[in-house]
């Protein structure tokens, strides 16, 4: 849609970026194991926040825009998660996205927010790129949007780019209609106030706490925690030793998955309305297993 809307074909994405699995999304993914069969020739790869260390990726960004001789052509598009969920629980700062919306503006280019994995209260507000006050061109949302597990995913749009002729974009399987009902009611059970948002900050403070505490007693095991509302990772030195508490993890009936580039971190992704307790034993079940593999490593 964004290609149509500003008849130009370059869409720019990001390192480590996950979109999905269908073509054109696959195209956009940075990781080679999944874009090994798909070519998309419109799309251009830029390091997103933090990728690079004293990098200001922004400036980076900004100079292959300006440039008409860098080879990047005008983008109809910049599409971003504001923490990379598959791609390793990397978190973009609310300066480095706004930054990205005023250049995103100033080129042309429409803000596309694929947040999929970010979104629907994950980090705390519903969207998560409310923090950093901006507004999007389009906004992509699946996952947990149903509100009760139901398939439905969504693009919104702003009005002024619906520029879809009728039937032009279809498909079999649109519009679950149990989904809508389940979905709209989600919204008005959850979002009606802000004591939804008030508990899924609460619950943050108890993973931070964790995490952090066992990043302090394990530093040669853990190399970072970085995240948003309960939307964690902790990063490992070693890959094996992130393979490892997941699985030791699994045999105490804990399920968490690994992600990033090479598998080296745990994602924490917990239910938003998980009970206190239930989280409180998660996190402990987490530390035995670290502690175990941080026994393990220095002996
Ligand atoms: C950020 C992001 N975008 C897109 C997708 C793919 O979504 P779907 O499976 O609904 O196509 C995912 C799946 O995990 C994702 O994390």
């Amino acid at each position: 849609l964004a290609r149509k809307v500003t008849k130009r074909k370059n869409v720019i994405s990001f390192t480590n970026a996950f979109h999905g699995m269908t073509g054109v999304s696959l195209g956009l993914t940075g990781n080679s194991y999944h874009r090994q069969n798909v070519q998309d020739n419109n799309v251009t790869r830029m390091p997103y926040d933090g990728y690079m260390e004293n990098l200001d990726t922004i400036a980076y960004l900004r100079k292959f825009l300006q440039d008409k001789s860098s080879g990047v052509d005008d983008p109809a598009a910049i599409i971003v998660e504001t923490i990379q969920g598959e791609g390793g629980v990397n978190v973009a700062s609310a300066h480095w996205i706004r930054e990205l919306s005023q250049l995103a503006k100033l080129h042309g280019a429409l803000l596309i927010i694929d947040d999929v994995q970010a979104g629907c209260g994950r980090t705390g507000d519903f969207f998560s790129f409310e923090f950093s006050d901006i507004s999007p061109d389009m906004v992509c949302l699946s996952k947990s949007i149903s509100g009760y597990g139901l398939p439905f995913s969504l693009l919104l749009i702003a009005p002024s780019h619906d520029k879809w002729d009728p039937a032009e974009d279809n498909g079999t399987f649109r519009g679950n209609n149990l989904a809508f009902i389940s979905g709209a009611a989600a919204i008005k059970y959850f979002w009606s106030d802000s004591s939804f948002s008030s508990s899924i900050r609460l619950k943050e403070k108890i993973i931070i706490r964790a995490a952090e505490q066992m990043r302090d007693m394990f530093p040669q095991v853990i190399k970072s925690v970085r995240g948003r509302g309960l939307f964690y990772g902790i990063e490992f030195w070693n890959p094996e030793t992130a393979k490892e508490v997941s699985a030791k993890c699994f045999e105490k009936k804990l399920i968490v998955e690994t992600c990033g580039s090479d598998d080296q971190v745990i994602k924490l992704f917990p239910a938003l309305n998980i009970p206190d307790n239930l989280l409180n034993r998660g996190m402990s079940i987490l530390n035995d297993a670290v502690q175990t593999q941080h026994n393990f490593t220095s002996n």
